[in-house]
């Protein structure tokens, strides 16, 4: 795993930006307006237009055919009626740009800007955003896009730590006397029981899918709509287990479910003609897989000493959140029902 290195938002950097995409008088925001585990969100304006300019943190899952399979994707679900940012290529036609060693050595990417505002609490448990969530996976899932360049699903979602990689990760924490050791190491029973509900994906359902729909990648426009940011996980998965996911990270994020907003949810997904459904309990596979790998993953970055400060600390915020969360099999129960019987 490499670390970006460091990127100052100066005139030059704005600059280099600006002739790479064929942006005239770029300018750059002094501080980021948004960041998150994998990137950080700067305002770019050039000629009075606004512009968000992505810092990418991680350069190892950068892959240019990949993102244009996303793009596609975006581009395919903006012409369905799915309110999202527009991908920006540079002047070459792609859409990554690397900025040179003196500018940071880091990924770039641009989208237009959203003028809106992030989601509060309130908004992503207003039932309006329960009927949104539903119709727009359902217009998502409906394209029934299979992309051939998108290779194959994240391992992510199929796969988790085995018992002995939580043991070491846990003799590690131990060893550096890192205080929510013991409070993981409880937490490995419950861990254990979720971790049997991660199973490969059918690779004949296979779909282009967001894949990371959450309230923290939704925005409000000014005009009220909600728009969809995040496209970068897009990829191949399964319209169940996208549903499935969605109706966790919205309705049950505290690991107790909003029945009735779970309920509008599924409802509003069927209006609409969503293809997939909550079968069982398998149907979490890909929302498990992505909290027990990320529980992992961040509990080794707090505790990584080639990670910035910063990212370290962050990781230890998202492992607290995680652990506090952490969803039972019964809330699974529940939300799998409330989908049902909508
Ligand atoms: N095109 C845009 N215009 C304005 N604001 C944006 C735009 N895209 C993203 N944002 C804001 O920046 C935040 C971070 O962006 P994004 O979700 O793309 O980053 P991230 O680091 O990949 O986050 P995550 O941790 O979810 O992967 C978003 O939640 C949103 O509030
Ligand atoms: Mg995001």
């Amino acid at each position: 795993m490499s670390t970006r290195q460091a990127f100052a938002p100066t005139p030059a950097a704005a600059a280099y930006v600006g002739e790479r995409f064929g942006l005239a008088g770029t300018a750059l925001g002094a501080e980021p307006t948004a960041r998150g585990l994998c990137g950080r969100i700067w305002e770019l304006t050039a000629a009075g237009t606004r512009h968000a300019l992505k810092e990418l943190f991680w350069d190892d899952d950068q892959d240019e055919q990949e993102i244009r399979g996303r793009v596609r994707f975006e581009t395919a679900a903006r012409a369905a009626g799915v309110g999202c940012p527009q991908s920006l290529p540079t002047v070459d036609g792609d859409y990554l740009c690397r900025l040179p060693p003196e500018l940071g050595n880091v990924y770039v990417r641009l989208y237009s800007w959203i003028d809106g505002r992030p989601l509060t609490p309130a908004d992503h448990a207003a039932e309006h955003a329960a009927d949104w969530l539903g119709d727009c996976l359902a217009r998502l899932h409906r394209l029934a896009l299979r992309d051939p360049g998108a290779g194959a699903p994240d391992s992510r979602f199929e796969r988790v730590p085995t018992a002995d990689q939580w043991q070491e990760l846990l003799d590690a924490l131990r060893a550096q006397r890192v205080e929510w050791a013991d409070g993981l190491e409880r937490l490995m029973p419950a861990v254990g029981e979720l971790s049997e509900l991660v199973v490969p994906l059918d690779r004949d359902a296979l779909v282009m899918c967001h894949l990371d729909l959450t309230p923290a990648n939704v925005m409000r426009e000014r005009t009220g709509g909600f728009v969809l940011v995040d496209w970068d996980n897009a990829g191949p998965g399964s319209a169940d287990h996208e549903l499935a996911a969605a109706l966790m990270a919205w309705h049950a994020p505290d690991g107790r479910a909003r029945t009735d907003r779970v309920a509008a949810t599924a409802a509003a997904y069927a209006r609409a003609g969503g293809p997939g459904r909550v079968r069982d309990l398998s149907c979490f596979s890909g929302y498990l897989g992505t909290v027990l790998n990320n529980l992992y993953t961040q509990a080794s970055v707090a505790i990584a000493a080639d990670a910035h400060e910063e990212h370290r600390e962050l990781a230890r915020t998202k492992v607290r959140q995680v652990m506090a969360n952490l969803p039972s099999r019964s809330a699974l129960e529940q939300v799998g029902l409330s989908a049902e019987n909508r």
